[in-house]
């Protein structure tokens, strides 16, 4: 949260004058409140949401707002002796204010300016009800009904906004709650009194969580704690071996212990099961393999390039191609919204052209909020083999077609008016992007857009950074490049207005966005 958040003027339901710096350093989720909503018994589950995890600096934050549906007509005083006669209300509670109505409240505009789209449970039909009610939102970004929610982390950053259907106990929204600090996995050691243990800690430690994924027990404990003997029963291994793996998880801080019974944490649940924000398991997945790659190392820093590409690897083993693509598709679905948010797609256009657009996520994304798009998916074909079902599955077959092959084979056309070179550049080497870029801008309509996802190459390299650098001297032989890189190829293709953004957290990467 920028401080400006930290500093907008608001009032409590007594009329007591503050800001949120009141609350800097907690977690805060924000939901807009009405008295006279079909949802309006959620104030139940956000009490209880904010007793259970008060104590763990959790501030639920109510905002009475009337612009649905007129369904908060009363006064502040009818509106306080509401939540608490009903339901014992002790979160703090504030104002009344417009949130889609203008002029719209400063504190809504930041909010719905990080994130201008809320995340629905699976399978939610709620967008599809208002719209049967004749309520769906005027404006993109409007805050959909009653009930919605905002979640602040502790250091002040937006980090997600649920549907007002998501209710209070989801354990999406519960998981989502930042409990403990991050921990910082790319801090450089070095230091180690037995330098041994910067060998063997960081092989148990990856290889225990990717067995945790391989064996699906963080999936397991997906909806609550268990038993080393349960849990040994659901994943159908031995108990010895279930009780040995968990402890570890403990020990690194992947599970936590309670009693007799064993929990994910707060991050495990986000980041590895079906309730979190994007499942990484596949991520766990392809690790798997790439440990057995990792052996050919030594090799491919004697020779200065690969034994063999991982797209030869892929012809080779054909079970690799849809696993690198499900790991890709992981990143995908974690980019979605930045993509959304960051790409401004105009009424007129209407050929997207996504180069190395694997599972086809991005593509799929784009056409289902824009619907004048229609999508063409290029990639080599041991990336594309779950794409079809996925493109059906979202009812899009009509509108995005595949072209199974090389770049440096493609039938370019003419008049694509949006193209997506997304984590596809570090795959090629300078003269191969040099070229495809200038073949892209060939390609393009005037006034299109070019969005390139990339890890750019700094002058002083970070541990992540020199890490992904290693992976592709190992995997593919190439390297990614540097910003000036972009800049001068783009340029030479004709493109102008280049843009750079760097995403948040940084790990995220960089869009480069240019005009042609
Ligand atoms: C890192 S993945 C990125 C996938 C997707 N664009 C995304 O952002 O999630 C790179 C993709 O580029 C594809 N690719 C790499 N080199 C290619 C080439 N020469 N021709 C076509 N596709 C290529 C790979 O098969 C892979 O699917």
């Amino acid at each position: 949260m920028t401080d400006s958040l930290y500093d907008i003027p608001l009032k409590r339901l007594d009329g007591r004058a503050l800001t949120l710096g009141e609350f800097r350093g907690e977690v805060l989720l924000v939901v807009n409140v009405a008295s006279k909503c079909g949802l309006t018994p959620q104030y139940a589950g956000l009490e209880s949401l904010y007793r259970q995890y008060r104590g763990r600096g959790l501030q639920v934050l109510g905002f009475p707002c009337n612009d649905f549906a007129a369904q908060e007509p009363g006064s502040a005083d009818e509106i306080a002796s509401f939540c608490t006669t009903n339901f014992g209300v002790d979160f703090p509670m504030f104002e009344k204010l417009n949130i889609n109505s203008a002029p719209r409240h400063p504190l809504y505009a930041q909010l719905i300016g990080a994130l201008p789209e809320a995340v629905f449970p699976s399978g939610s039909d709620f967008r599809e009800k208002l719209a049967g009610y004749g309520c769906s939102p005027k404006r993109a970004g409007d805050v959909l009904w009653n009930f919605e929610k905002f979640l602040i982390g502790r250091d002040g950053r937006i980090l997600q906004r649920f549907s007002p259907d998501t209710t209070p106990d989801d354990p999406g929204l519960v998981a989502a709650i930042p409990r403990t600090r991050k921990p910082d996995v790319c801090q450089p050691t070095g230091s180690a009194e037995l330098a041994m243990l910067d060998v063997y800690m960081p092989m148990m430690k990856s290889s225990a969580i990717i067995t945790a994924g391989r064996l699906g027990l963080f999936e397991a404990l997906v909806d609550g704690p268990l038993t080393a003997e349960e849990l040994a029963t659901k994943i159908d291994s031995s108990l010895r071996g279930t009780a040995t793996l968990v402890d570890f998880l403990v020990a690194i801080g992947y599970l936590e212990k309670e009693d007799d019974a064993f929990a994910n944490t707060a991050s495990t649940q986000r980041w590895f099961t079906s309730a979190g924000q994007v499942d990484y398991t596949p991520g766990l997945l392809w690790t798997h393999e790439a440990w057995s790659m990792m052996g050919s190392l030594a090799e491919t820093v004697r020779k200065g390039e690969p034994e063999q590409t991982l797209w030869e690897a892929m012809i080779e083993k054909p079970h690799l191609g849809p696993l690198f693509s499900s790991y890709m598709g992981a990143f995908a679905a974690d980019l979605g919204p930045d993509l959304l948010k960051h790409v401004p797609v105009l009424p007129e256009y209407r050929r997207l052209l996504d180069l190395g657009g694997s599972h086809g996520l991005h593509s799929i994304r784009f056409c289902q909020r824009y619907p004048q798009l229609a999508a063409v998916i290029v990639d080599m074909p041991s990336a594309l083999t779950e794409t079809g079902p996925e493109i059906e599955k979202a009812g899009l077959s009509q509108r995005i077609s595949l072209s199974p092959g090389t770049l440096q084979e493609h039938e370019w056309g003419e008049a694509n008016d949006l193209v997506f070179y997304l984590s596809v550049a570090h795959n090629h080497s300078a003269e191969e992007n040099r070229l495809a870029i200038r073949q892209i801008g060939d390609s393009m309509s005037p006034g299109g857009l070019l969005v390139i996802h990339e890890y750019l190459a700094e002058t002083s390299l970070d541990a992540l950074n020199a890490a992904f650098r290693l992976t592709l001297l190992l995997e593919t032989g190439t390297q990614t490049h540097r910003h000036e890189d972009y800049c001068a190829w783009l340029l030479a293709a004709g493109f102008s207005a280049i843009e750079r953004i760097d995403l948040e957290p940084r790990e995220k990467g960089s869009l480069i966005l240019a005009r042609r």
